[in-house]
């Protein structure tokens, strides 16, 4: 058996854990393993694919980022090709794919990426490719799955940066707003901001009054707290208004979310006075060594795509289920958005630590 992985979008802390532990699982069956270079390129480009031995991933479990590299503009059914005048044109070249796929012999690709990448996977396994996703990105957005890989290192990094900012805001007498990654789903948000003592958490998911985000921070100081701390999505958006975009949109249709924890703060300044300042934790969130937590779901979900390849089962994408890892559709996957659901436990218990949502 040959194996195929590739890894793609925007990398996540623990994509190297998981191509170890397909690694090392492919090869107690006797099975080989090759690294496809930044996510389908190495399948147009083939000089970009390595072999994988044991030897080449004993020690890349702790080791952020991702060995193979990744693309986030490399989708093959939209890929970006440069003509002769310099202009870009989208072009479907994933049959060049899956002919260079066939003729090196693969009997299976995984495919570790996000919400584009198990679209792509999607369209890939109609067209008749073998195909196991494993579902990474530090959003949390992938539904079907508990939580997906790289989650968890970035709401660790955030919670340390809120509670790094908490006592230079209560030295200062300030508020300190803090902008975290997350797209359109407010799970970093909502797990750093909880955890990180935050008064006030806005996502995406519950468009915010301004009004009433000042209100707490005044609320606050009859209290005696005279400083609070704000994190903010970059998908929130106040009620009746939009996403902030950093720039226009981007190939395949993506935007550059980014820029409401500074107009926050702006408004926040200029509605109760207090002395207020901006953060954006960006890029910070998807660097550095995996928790524990990621390592070891990574490791699970490397092991058990190579037993889903085993099996057999195509075009499903390994999800963790309460304590077990299990094989779901991809189509499953891709259908829905996992956003925080308005009835959850955890927004319940955030209100009940009065964190104020805006609303
Ligand atoms: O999806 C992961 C993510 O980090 C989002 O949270 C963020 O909006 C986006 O990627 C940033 O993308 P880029 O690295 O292309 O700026």
């Amino acid at each position: 058996m040959k194996i195929a992985v590739n890894t793609g979008g925007g990398d996540a802390p623990g994509l190297n854990a998981v191509i170890r532990g397909i690694v090392l699982a492919a090869s107690q069956k006797g099975w080989e393993v090759f690294g496809i270079k930044y996510g389908y390129r190495g399948l147009i480009d083939t000089k970009q694919i390595i072999r994988l031995t044991p030897e080449f991933v004993w020690d890349i479990t702790n080791i952020g980022g991702t060995i193979l590299g990744t693309l986030v503009k490399g989708d093959p059914f939209n890929y970006p090709i440069e003509k002769s005048d310099g202009s870009i044109v989208e072009t479907d070249i994933s049959d060049t794919v899956v002919g260079n796929f066939r003729a090196l012999g693969f009997n299976a690709l995984i495919a570790i990426g996000g919400d584009g990448s198990m679209h792509i996977a999607d369209k890939f396994f109609k067209k008749g490719m073998p195909i196991i996703g494993v579902p990474k990105t530090i959003d949390n957005d992938i539904s079907s799955t508990d939580f997906t890989f790289g989650f968890d290192t970035a709401v660790n990094t955030a919670t340390e940066a809120i509670d790094k900012l908490h006592t230079t805001a209560k030295s200062h007498d300030r508020v300190m707003v803090v902008e975290v990654m997350g797209r359109y789903a407010g799970w970093i948000a909502l797990h750093s901001g909880i955890s990180g003592s935050a008064n006030v958490i806005l996502i995406p998911e519950i468009p915010y009054d301004i009004e009433k985000v000042c209100n707490k921070v005044k609320q606050l100081s009859l209290i005696g707290q005279n400083y609070a701390i704000v994190v903010v999505a970059e998908g929130a958006k106040p009620l009746g208004g939009d996403i902030t975009i950093v720039e226009g949109v981007r190939t395949g249709g993506e935007v550059r979310l980014g820029g409401v924890g500074r107009k926050t703060a702006e408004e926040i300044m200029k509605r109760t006075g207090k002395e207020t300042r901006s953060i954006v934790l960006g890029h910070l969130q998807r660097g550095g060594a995996p928790t524990t937590f990621d390592r070891l779901l990574s490791l699970r979900f490397g092991t058990a795509a190579v037993r889903l390849v085993e099996a057999g089962v195509f075009g499903s994408m390994a999800a963790l289920r309460s304590t077990e890892i299990v094989a779901v559709p991809i189509t499953e996957a891709i259908g829905q958005m996992k956003s925080v659901p308005m009835d959850s436990d955890i927004l319940r218990s955030a209100r009940s630590l009065g964190i104020s949502f805006g609303d």
